[in-house]
């Protein structure tokens, strides 16, 4: 692993009160790969990809993207890096509408200042 790498998650650890979630895991990705992260149940790869999209913070480790500390303290900043988070389960607001769900969080404003374009949300949705 080097700072030369597209992605690079480096000694990272979280804790849970007294459960060690992650203890140091070091983790890189180049620009188009695909990678699989494979674990018993608890191992941890949720809480790993909940703090690379900024789900969750960590107690220590740095994360680079093209060599740069990548602030991913909230969802919204590692969205600016590319950085997307699709759950499996349980990730919709079950009382907003298709289109509201797809732009949740990056809600396209209109000229009216506070108000959303909602014609922009529902092409963005399509
Ligand atoms: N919010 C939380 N509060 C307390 N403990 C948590 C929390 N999230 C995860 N943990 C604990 O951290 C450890 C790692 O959990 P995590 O969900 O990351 O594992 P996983 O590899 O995604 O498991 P699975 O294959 O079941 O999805 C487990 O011991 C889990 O119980
Ligand atoms: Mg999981």
């Amino acid at each position: 692993m080097t700072d030369a790498d597209f992605l690079v998650m480096r000694g990272i650890r979280k804790s849970f009160d007294v459960t060690e979630a992650l203890r140091g895991v070091d983790f890189s990705a180049q620009r188009g790969e695909v990678h699989a992260i494979v674990g018993e149940n608890g191992a941890g790869k949720s809480t790993l990809m909940k703090i690379l999209s900024g789900a969750i913070p960590r107690n220590a480790g740095e994360i680079l993207v093209e060599g740069i500390a990548a602030d991913v303290s909230t969802p919204l900043t590692a969205h600016r890096l590319g950085i997307r988070a699709v759950y499996q389960e349980f990730s919709l607001v079950p009382h907003l509408t298709v289109a509201e769900n797809i732009v949740l969080g990056q809600m396209p404003s209109s000229r009216v200042p506070g108000c959303v374009d909602w014609a922009k949300a529902y092409r963005r949705a399509e």
